[in-house]
């Protein structure tokens, strides 16, 4: 089973698991609080790439039959949480909106390698959504510990304890499949590229990266 931040105080071995080398902003949850509805839509589009990025990775490596069959509760577990965040725009009476330019996933995706080989390609695209995957993570325990609403509180600490454990899957797909040595070495290369990209990121409210 894959662990979960069950705990508001996570543990070392966790936090050093996580790896991430830049925390969030503290200005951001107070932005966050105050564009809501912005950010649920955002978050809700953040669900529904992560599903629909699942099913991406399932039908391109149909013949891994781990990843397929870790993937696949994932694919419906993502749509889910896509489904809790719609159902809390509605009770809102707010709407879903179009999509946002998702600028943090597209700088991940420019670090991608281009043209490598059959291995590094789904090395980085394993990392890429564990990478997202941590993020998020933060980014939610963030919210569930500072939102001064309780019960978006405890709402988002179901999506936090969740991601964590998506994270950890992600990660043990790659050393599934690749040598662990190149995986340590290529998610090593991959935080330091994300704290780049979270340095330059401009803090706004209206998104969850
Ligand atoms: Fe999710
Ligand atoms: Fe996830």
């Amino acid at each position: 089973m894959a662990p979960t931040f069950a705990s508001m105080e996570l543990s070392q071995d966790t936090k050093n698991i996580l790896g991430l080398h830049l925390p969030t902003d503290p200005r951001w949850v107070n932005l966050a609080e105050k564009s809501l509805g912005e950010i649920l839509t955002d978050h809700a589009y953040c669900e529904q790439k992560a599903a629909t990025s699942c099913i991406s990775l399932i039908q391109r490596y149909s013949d891994r039959e781990k990843l397929v069959a870790e993937l696949a509760p994932v694919v419906t577990e993502e749509w889910g949480h896509f489904r809790l965040v719609l159902a809390e725009l509605q009770k809102r009476d707010l709407k879903l909106g179009k999509q946002r330019k998702d600028e943090y996933v597209n700088a991940l995706l420019d670090f991608q390698v281009k043209g490598g080989s059959p291995e590094d390609n789904l090395l980085d695209r394993l990392l890429t959504m564990a990478m997202i995957e941590a993020r998020s993570c933060e980014r939610f325990k963030r919210l569930s510990e500072r939102l001064e609403d309780e019960y978006l509180r405890s709402f988002y600490r179901r999506f936090m304890e969740s991601e964590a454990g998506h994270y950890t899957l992600f990660i043990e797909l790659a050393e599934t499949y690749i040598d662990k040595e190149k995986v340590r070495k290529r998610w090593k290369e991959w935080l330091d590229h994300e704290a780049e990209i979270m340095e330059h990121l401009v803090v706004r409210g209206d998104r969850i990266h």
